[in-house]
């Protein structure tokens, strides 16, 4: 067990702290967050004993001539700061990379979090602060995930924040993976859902352009994601549109495995599948140009009827399969695919072969309307931007269902006018339009 106390003399596993390197904000705390501990006075000496193994445990930094900056609140442990540089094992990591989630204290982040900070995602050499925003509602429960994070004493995970302004929690970060959505209750209007959660996504997207790192990669998955995503993009002018991205990784990976169990092959042997348009059941999982062992799919399953009916269907129906059977949506699956998502961008795309995400229109070679976000096969160097694919072929089967895909995003985007900055909101929204997990 981890535990961290701040008292008077200690002994074997326990270090000095210069109370400069005590990362507690006692002048900037948000009323709503409770500290693990009570805060220092940046003049008071303090000790810190912890649980850590004396060889995980790092010399103190040199102390700080500079009055540090105000810092949002740390979480207990993660609130001692070590010089990286000061021990053989970690002076040759990379800097410290800065993520935030927010819906924290979901499902989701609870299986996501523990991978971003294993190393799984970034890698053994890649140093992770998590910055964690929750709810007034969910606070008690985003502490609970915090104590979790100390206990497991990763190595890698350096800093821990948490709290319910995002103007903190998006103070300098590298990625933003915006996972908090409001669910559709019970007789809701997708209209109003669409409001409900564009309200929370443009609040987001102003605060991302505020405090985030100018090169900050976002990922919107809570739902709607893609029109989520485009009220974001267009809430911070000053972040490149191309920076944002729904999640349709997901819809990938269903795809992959539902050609694999067709085929009768391992899913590792299935590539190239894109999902085109929007994260809900017009979704376009696309049979034409996916490859099984190499060879077009359709030369592998001679069953076309299949791929075009059950095929097509399963793919767009599956998170709602799925909250059938857990009487919730999809979490452990949902957050493999952010892993996915993430590793598609800061990895080299396999020659030959391509990711789906979804991503800003504009300039897109396929004619798709420009200025909203659509899923669409991408390859990256592994730098974190990306490119389209180009050579892709279109049949009219491919490009019906991609332009009704393509309404229903048009639709959405009348429907978000006023949090776009696009006049008074029109709300058109087909009848049969429905996220994945609403059938
Ligand atoms: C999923 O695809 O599993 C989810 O987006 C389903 C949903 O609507 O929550």
């Amino acid at each position: 067990m981890a535990v961290a106390e701040l008292s008077t003399p200690s002994f074997t596993n326990t270090r000095l702290v210069h109370p400069s390197k005590l990362s507690f904000s006692t002048t900037h705390l948000h009323s709503h967050r409770r500290l693990a501990f009570p805060p220092l006075s940046r003049t008071q000496n303090a000790r810190i004993s912890c649980s850590l193994a004396p060889n995980q445990v790092q010399a103190p930094a040199p102390a700080q001539t500079e009055e540090p900056k105000n810092k949002p609140e740390c979480y207990g442990v993660f609130c001692l700061t070590y010089d990286l540089k000061a021990e053989e094992e970690t002076k040759s990591w990379k800097k410290l990379i800065n993520v935030a989630v927010s819906g924290a204290a979901g499902m989701i982040s609870n299986h996501l979090l523990f991978k971003l900070a294993s190393g799984e995602v970034f890698g053994a050499d890649q140093p992770v602060a998590l910055k964690l925003l929750g709810s007034e509602r969910s606070f008690e429960a985003l502490e609970g995930v915090a104590m979790e994070l100390e206990d497991s004493l990763f190595p890698l995970l350096r800093e821990v924040i948490i709290s319910i302004d995002p103007y903190e929690v998006f103070q300098d970060v590298d990625w933003a993976l915006l996972i908090g959505a409001k669910p559709r209750g019970p007789g809701m209007e997708r209209a109003d859902l669409l409001d409900i959660n564009g309200q929370i996504f443009a609040a987001q997207g102003k605060a991302l352009n505020a405090v985030a790192s100018r090169n900050v990669k976002v990922i919107v998955v809570g739902n709607p994601c893609n029109t989520n995503a485009l009220i974001c993009l267009k809430n911070a002018p000053n972040i490149p549109a191309k920076n944002f991205h729904a999640l349709t990784r997901l819809d990938e990976n269903r795809a992959k495995c539902q050609l694999a169990l067709k085929a009768g092959v391992f899913y590792d042997k299935v590539s190239n599948v894109t999902i085109w348009g929007n994260h809900s059941t017009t979704q376009v999982p696309d049979f034409l140009n996916a490859r099984i062992d190499g060879l077009p799919v359709k030369e592998v399953i001679k069953d076309h009827k299949w791929l075009e009916e059950e095929f097509t269907h399963k793919v767009q129906t599956r998170g709602g399969a799925l909250i059938k059977k857990w009487g919730r949506s999809s979490a452990a699956s949902t957050s493999v695919s952010i892993v996915d998502a993430i590793k598609s961008l800061v990895n080299p795309t396999p020659e030959g072969d391509w990711f789906s995400s979804g991503v800003y229109t504009n300039g897109n070679p396929y004619g798709i309307a420009e200025d909203i976000v659509f899923s669409m096969p991408c390859r990256s160097k592994g730098d974190g931007d990306y490119e389209l694919v180009k050579d892709i072929k279109f049949d009219d089967y491919l490009l019906k269902r991609i332009t009704k895909s393509e309404a229903e995003l048009l639709a959405e985007k009348r429907c978000v006018g006023h949090l776009i900055g696009q006049g008074i909101a029109f709300c058109d929204l087909p009848e049969d339009t429905m996220l994945p997990g609403e059938m």
